[in-house]
């Protein structure tokens, strides 16, 4: 993976600030990446980002300008986005677990909600009697599930969402005005989001008051960007299926959809500087000036989120034979504080930067207190 020069300059400007660790992003690729889903041909639709993949405030901005909306899954986000300035219509609240608490919390701020189970529902109609709700859908094994990055998020194995048997029980359908599906993370496969949205399409037919179809995210980013979404045949596919599903119902049903990963994966870097060099054998193992509790992907990940790392030497991004066995730690005690394992890299010294592809979505958002690292500084070029 090549840098940009624009990222190149920036790091090699700050190469002074030797013991910071950070974040820079691309400002440009996160509204080009907003504008592929403002693309869509499906005129009736509202694109919501996902916030739990990014909630700096310039990130969110970038985003509001690109005229996309947003979706969260906590109080704490939905303040943070109130902040930089979203209003009730354009944000989505989708959760779980809610204590009478929270829901009325989320409630009070007028936004769309869409809830996980029948016991939620009935809290709300008790809570609400009057108002009208989304509700999460799991189409079960209608379609062969995927195990994706986080696991399950449709079948048996998945945690969320009503079953098809706790579907067909909702006693009054009308007081559904929408319906919510989300089938994984990291997808490309257009047949398999496509297979799954036909499955809540069915469904859609049993409840007479709907206004929208929300499809969720799942859209694909691949490691070294060498394999992208095809987002022209999504637009096609989905745009066709969305025309079917409102002739059939008889009205134009609003197709929602929340990317998270898709809109800044890509744009997003995590900087940081090498501190130490063990040499084991024909083994390298380079410490860095970060933890793992700062760019927490490959701690939670460490079998998947394999991230393109770059080296920077003397302002020069280094291209050579990666022949030694490289494994990246952190500046911890802590045993899988590890970056990258076992990957081929050129011989590194102390002093060169190491950047990592790939890092903005789900890395600075996913900052954790353990170990006791700063949140990393973010900056947007
Ligand atoms: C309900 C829901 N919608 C959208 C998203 C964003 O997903 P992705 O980043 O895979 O596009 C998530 C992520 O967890 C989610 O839970």
């Amino acid at each position: 993976m090549t840098l940009n020069n624009k990222i190149l300059n920036f790091i090699n400007n700050n190469a002074e600030d030797e013991f910071d660790s950070y974040y820079i992003y691309d400002n440009q690729k996160i509204s080009e990446q907003c504008q592929i889903f403002q693309n869509i041909s499906y005129k009736n639709k509202s694109i919501h980002f996902a916030t739990m993949a990014n909630i700096n405030p310039y990130f969110l901005r970038i985003v509001k300008e690109a005229k996309i909306n947003v979706f969260v899954n906590s109080i704490l986000h939905l303040e943070e986005i109130s902040k930089v300035g979203f209003k009730n219509k354009e944000i989505i609240f989708t959760s779980s677990a809610l204590s009478n608490k929270i829901m009325k919390h989320a409630e009070s701020f007028n936004v769309q909600i869409n809830l996980d189970s029948p016991n939620q529902l009935k809290q709300w109609q008790k809570l609400f009697p009057e108002k009208a709700v989304g509700i999460r859908c799991n189409i079960g094994n209608k379609v062969k599930p995927y195990s994706t990055h986080a696991g399950f998020f449709i079948g048996e194995k998945s945690r969320l969402g009503f079953t098809p048997e706790e579907i067909a029980q909702i006693s009054d359908k009308s007081k559904i005005k929408g319906l919510h599906l989300y089938v994984g993370t990291d997808i490309f496969d257009i047949d398999y989001f496509i297979n799954c949205y036909k499955e809540l399409a069915d469904i859609a037919m049993d409840f007479p008051k709907l206004e929208y179809l929300n499809f969720g995210g799942g859209f694909g980013v691949s490691e070294n960007g060498e394999k992208q979404f095809n987002i022209s045949e999504y637009n096609t596919r989905v745009t066709e299926l969305m025309n079917e599903i409102s002739l059939s119902y008889g009205k134009n049903l609003k197709l929602i959809l929340e990317p998270g990963r898709i809109i800044g994966g890509e744009a997003g870097y995590f900087v940081s500087n090498i501190t130490d060099i063990k040499k084991r054998g024909d083994k390298q193992l380079v410490g860095i000036n970060a933890s793992t509790v700062q760019f927490p992907r490959p701690l939670l990940y460490p079998e998947t989120a394999k991230h393109p790392v770059m080296i920077i030497r003397d302002g020069i991004q280094l291209i050579s034979d990666k022949n030694h066995s490289t494994t990246i730690y952190g500046c911890s005690t802590y045993s899988r504080d590890i970056f990258s394992e076992n990957i081929n890299l050129p011989e590194l010294r102390i002093g060169d930067t190491i950047v990592f592809g790939n890092s903005g979505s789900y890395s600075a958002s996913s900052h954790m207190q353990f170990l006791g690292f700063p949140k990393p500084k973010e900056f947007f070029v």
